[in-house]
């Protein structure tokens, strides 16, 4: 409610500032590239030169404003508008703070499109194309479109996740970096190359009303991925990619996801863990989401070999459509089969909650629960988990091993869990 209000007072500000702006310019006042009012600077990437017309690279217009924006003096908030009707080429390019005002708000009404040939992703290989770090009280708001062409890229993609410096790597398109206080809110993602945001290092965002989209088959096109980060909020958002809607790795805690419409893509993971040693998630708390033919549904997995833990993790309220494996936890991850550790450490599953879920799977194992042998999961508890095959006439059933905690009121019945 607060947002709302806040996002009223955004608008009667912008609205303030355009009548300033227009009396001012039929009063034959200096044509300056901003107008001050008491607390709120504009920024028009236009008047720093943008074309805006999808072929000319705007990078270093945007630099320019991007670093006017940062750094105005005295003012509580800047706003770096991005116009509707007008289409942006930008390189990789990045947005870094820390910077004076208290708060930037970057409205993008317009659109945003990535190069098309590699060879204008200057220098190779490039880890992001957006790039935002340090920017405490960052806003990136608007009806705008963010496409990163990512059919270039997904030609050539690496199996999974890719390492950094093989040249199947391809950029992820937006990255928010040590951010505290970012509000990402409205916006149109399309075609990666490969992950279409992340958030690492960040504290206190709020992600919401997003479109997420990418086709089914594109590569390690992530809707979202959260590593590192405390208190995210990511809510009523569509996110139809080729890979996780939403992946929580190692780091993050205190994370809530609600409303999220899922899929094509491979639904809400938590995990891989401990592929780098030692790893910890803990308080995430999934609710009231739709998953529609996603390759998984909700999962927890981690590699042999790791450390550490993920607790206190919970997915209720969620809502199955012809989801191939609809329940999973899998502490044997190992997604090329190759090369696969057997290990006996383990990173620690523990109360894990999977409550109020329906639907249908187009699967018969339904719930696969595997945990380690000598790391055993405890404390998962299924409660009110009813789910059919989506096939009619079919049979489903559930499976686990080295699970600990307790199942009620579960369909099909699921009697592997041991207390
Ligand atoms: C659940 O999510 C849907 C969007 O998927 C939203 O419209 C609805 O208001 C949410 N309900 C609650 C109780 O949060
Ligand atoms: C459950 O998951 C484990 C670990 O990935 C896998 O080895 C096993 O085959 C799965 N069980 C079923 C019945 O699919």
């Amino acid at each position: 409610m607060s947002w709302q209000i806040d996002r009223m007072v955004q608008l009667v500000t912008l609205v303030l500032v355009f009548l300033t702006c227009m009396l001012s310019s039929a009063l034959g006042a200096s044509s300056s590239t901003k107008i001050s009012l008491v607390s709120t600077t504009i920024f028009d990437v236009m008047k720093y030169g943008a074309r805006g017309d999808g072929k000319t690279n705007d990078s270093p217009a945007f630099m320019n404003a991007w670093k006017a924006a940062c750094q105005a003096q005295g003012n509580k908030r800047s706003i770096l508008v991005i116009p509707k009707g007008r289409t942006f080429l930008l390189r990789p390019i990045s947005f870094n703070g820390p910077c004076k005002p208290s708060s930037i708000f970057v409205q993008v009404s317009g659109n945003i499109v990535a190069p098309t040939k590699k060879t204008d992703w200057l220098g190779s290989p490039i880890d992001r194309w957006l790039y935002f770090s340090l920017v405490n009280g960052l806003t990136v708001s608007g009806s705008g479109r963010i496409d990163g062409r990512g059919p270039i890229w997904w030609e050539n993609a690496c199996i999974g996740t890719p390492a950094p410096g093989t040249t199947c790597h391809a950029p992820v398109a937006l990255q928010f970096k040590r951010c505290n206080g970012l509000r990402l809110n409205g916006l149109t993602h399309v075609n990666s190359p490969r992950v279409h945001i992340t958030l690492t290092t960040c504290k206190g965002v709020i992600v919401s009303n997003l479109h997420i989209i990418a086709p089914e088959t594109s590569p390690n096109t992530d809707g979202i991925d959260v590593s590192g980060s405390t208190n995210v909020n990511i809510r009523d958002s569509v996110i139809e990619t080729g890979d996780d809607c939403i992946a929580i790795s190692g780091g993050s805690s205190n994370i809530k996801i609600s409303g999220i419409m899922c899929g094509p893509g491979h639904g809400i993971s938590i995990g891989a863990l401990g592929n780098s040693g030692f790893d910890v998630v803990e308080n995430v708390d999934v609710r009231n989401c739709t998953m529609k033919k996603t390759l998984t549904g909700v999962r927890i997995k981690s590699w042999q070999g790791g450390s550490g833990y993920a607790r206190r993790i919970s997915f209720t309220g969620i809502k199955f459509i012809a989801v191939y494996n609809p329940i999973i936890i899998d502490q044997y991850y190992c997604p090329t089969q190759k090369n696969c550790r057997t290990s006996t450490s383990a990173v620690k599953l523990s109360d894990i909650t999977f409550r109020g879920i329906t639907g249908t799977s187009s699967m018969d194992n339904v719930i696969n629960l595997s945990c380690s042998k000598t790391v055993p999961c405890t404390n998962i508890v299924v409660d009110s988990v009813y789910i059919k095959s989506a096939i009619p006439g079919r049979t489903v059933y559930g499976s686990c091993i080295n699970a600990h905690g307790r199942a009620s009121h579960v369909k099909p019945f699921l009697s592997c869990i041991k207390p």
